[in-house]
């Protein structure tokens, strides 16, 4: 069975004081929970100063980007190698606000998992469409192309290191969230693009997060979907009581 999976992407917000009081705050709470694996992803700046608030905790820490080279004259990027060195475990990748306001490319995206598998970071790799897209029923082939893009020459191994985070745009930040019903449908086309690439044991093993509006009021419902392994967490995820409360959905 797939362990669930939250995490928390905290995006662009809070200052430093209010990162360690929030990550201080899950952590207390959070302590004695198992059956979910927990992380947060602070702005890169505050990675640090967080990573000491939940350092021997069961609160993972990730990162939110990062750049594929490993060093050099790459001004103002950070490499998988120094996510490494403050502690992380996790790194999301190809977040939608990355491809549709940053404007990063399947191909931009897949160099980044693979940069970072060869440092050992685990990636959870987003994927997800339009409303426009959904509109003109094109959701899957949306998802299938940034699927086999953002994951290109991964191995079946490979492959058992990463999340998929399905994040469909217009729920994201909206407070529409898809129903379990959407979610569900995508998740287990997800799951049958892998058994189709790799085998029925990868499709199995990997885990996939619904991310976009998700709350303590709507998780359990999502998150107990046959396909739907967790969840990637927004603005729920500022709040030390939203978030435990959707982990503990997470759990029911
Ligand atoms: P919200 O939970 O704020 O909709 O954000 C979802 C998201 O983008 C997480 O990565």
């Amino acid at each position: 069975m797939r362990r669930p999976f939250i995490a928390g992407n905290w995006k662009m917000n809070l200052d430093r004081a209010s990162a360690v009081a929030l990550a201080e705050g899950l952590v207390k709470k959070a302590a004695g929970t198992d059956g979910v694996d927990i992380a947060i992803c602070p702005p890169s700046l505050y990675l640090d100063a967080v990573a000491a608030a939940v350092a021997g905790s069961n609160v993972a820490l990730g990162a939110q980007d990062m750049y594929h080279e490993p060093k050099g004259a790459f001004t103002g990027e950070i490499s998988g190698a120094m996510l490494c060195d403050i502690g992380c475990k996790y790194v999301i990748l190809g977040h939608s606000e990355r491809r549709h306001v940053l404007g990063e490319t399947d191909e931009d995206i897949n160099k980044k998992v693979l940069a970072a598998l060869e440092v050992g970071l685990l990636p959870i790799v987003c994927v997800g469409e339009l409303l426009s897209d959904r509109k003109s029923g094109t959701t899957m082939e949306v998802i299938r192309r940034q699927f086999e893009g953002s994951l290109a020459g991964i191995s079946a191994e490979q492959m058992q290191q990463i999340t998929i985070a399905y994040e469909p745009v217009w729920a994201i930040g909206t407070g529409e969230v898809a129903t379990p019903q959407q979610a569900e449908e995508v998740h287990l086309d997800l799951r049958k693009i892998m058994v189709q690439r790799y085998n029925d044991e990868v499709a199995e093993v990997v885990r996939i997060q619904y991310g976009g509006s998700v709350k303590p009021d709507n998780a359990a419902e999502l998150i107990g979907q046959p396909n739907i392994d967790g969840a990637l967490v927004g603005g729920a995820a500022l709040k030390v009581d939203s978030f435990i409360g959707i982990i503990a959905g997470a759990g029911s």
